[in-house]
């Protein structure tokens, strides 16, 4: 028995009824990087991030109490801890049994590393199918569409100045609005087949961020919006300009639209580490389905009427900032709000 359990591939461990670790295989020590001995005797909570680690003794006393089987069965998926702090992706099956009268738990563990790495990994070239195929059509589409739409945009404005009868001129006007709409959209379009390089400016974020803000002020008040900046000295980064003013206002767009009913915008900078600029931008709005919330930067990915959103802006937001060297993430909870973080590298300092 002991030959087997020495050469299993899977991490195999068993606990008492308190979850004091009593015995565990060479595949398990390895996983969570420690020696056998420096486990035996600990309870099997410091193999557990927290919140898991908290909840185990609930488990296990329920367990006890009211044979509650919540942590008994076949393949859970939950996140390991190991010894240098680092979490990771684990399957875990746990089953009972009795050895000199005693009832002891068994739970067999496997690394989904790769599993999870291979997900993403499937994800992504999901992600870039869709958009090789947006980049095609897009070219196709957009020369012949853009051309036009300029065309029916320059004279709906001088059909609108040449008017006299207000009714006519609102009509005209109209119809320039709709026109800007397809026009603008086509433009995104091209952005997102057409990636550029950014341009390398030494910028000033709270000017940047001062700037995308004042096109929106007016319409955050009338919405019932506050906002609030809280705007640290930081680093200047390098960056382009238009583009990170393009990924504001995105994110500026959709903090307004979860905002229905009113609320409050906070737009933090701060650097917490050298070399690392941060940039918060934070609404207390419906929030976002754990579920959704890696679907929302898909292309097309959009919750709103046809006509207010294209769900293009979080995926060409994540791009530019990508191009600059940063992440973007995402911290939500549904009927709280929702906070995006964006972190850039700072200007090398030449
Ligand atoms: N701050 C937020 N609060 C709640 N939901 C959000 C927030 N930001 C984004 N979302 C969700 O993510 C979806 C995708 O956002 P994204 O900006 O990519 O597209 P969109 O706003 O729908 O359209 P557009 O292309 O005009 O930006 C939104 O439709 C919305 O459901
Ligand atoms: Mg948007």
């Amino acid at each position: 028995l002991r030959a087997i359990l020495d050469s299993a591939v899977d991490g195999i461990l068993s606990i008492d009824e308190v979850g004091t670790i009593e015995s565990l295989n060479p595949a398990a020590s390895a996983l969570f990087g420690y020696e056998a001995r420096e486990l035996v005797g600990t309870n099997v909570k410091c193999l557990m991030p927290p919140p898991y680690s908290e909840e185990h003794d609930g488990y296990l006393a329920a367990y006890r109490e009211t044979g509650d089987r919540k942590i008994i069965g076949l393949g859970r998926e939950v996140t390991g801890l190991r010894k240098d702090g680092t979490e990771f992706p684990l399957a875990l099956a746990v089953s009972e049994g009795h050895a000199h009268g005693r009832r002891i738990f068994t739970g067999i563990v496997r690394d989904l590393t790769e599993r999870e790495a291979l997900r993403q990994t499937e994800r992504r070239a999901v992600e870039a199918e869709k958009l090789a195929s947006i980049a095609t059509l897009t070219a196709g589409i957009a020369h012949d569409i853009g051309t036009p739409m300029n065309v029916i945009l320059g004279y709906a404005g001088m059909l609108e100045n040449s008017l006299e009868d207000a009714k006519q001129r609102k009509r005209a006007r109209l119809i320039g609005e709709a026109t800007q709409w397809v026009a603008d959209l086509i433009q995104t379009l091209l952005n997102v087949s057409r990636p550029h390089e950014p341009s390398r400016a030494a910028l000033d974020l709270s000017d940047v961020l001062t700037h995308s803000l004042d096109f929106f002020r007016e319409k955050l008040k009338k919405r019932g919006i506050r906002t609030e900046c809280r705007f640290e000295d930081v680093a200047p980064v390098a960056g382009d300009r238009d583009q990170l003013e393009q990924v504001f206002l995105n994110l500026f767009v959709n903090a307004a639209d979860a905002m229905a009913e009113g609320g409050m915008l906070t737009v933090g900078l701060s650097q917490d580490v050298p070399g690392e600029v941060v940039i918060s931008v934070r609404d207390t709005g419906t929030g976002i389905d754990p579920e959704d919330q890696e679907r929302i930067f898909e292309p097309f990915y959009t919750t709103k009427e046809p006509g207010k959103g294209n769900g293009l802006g979080l995926l060409v937001s994540r791009r530019i900032i990508s191009e600059h060297g940063g992440t973007v993430q995402l911290h939500s909870e549904l009927g709280k709000g929702t906070e995006f973080e964006i972190r850039l590298p700072t200007r090398p300092s030449d």
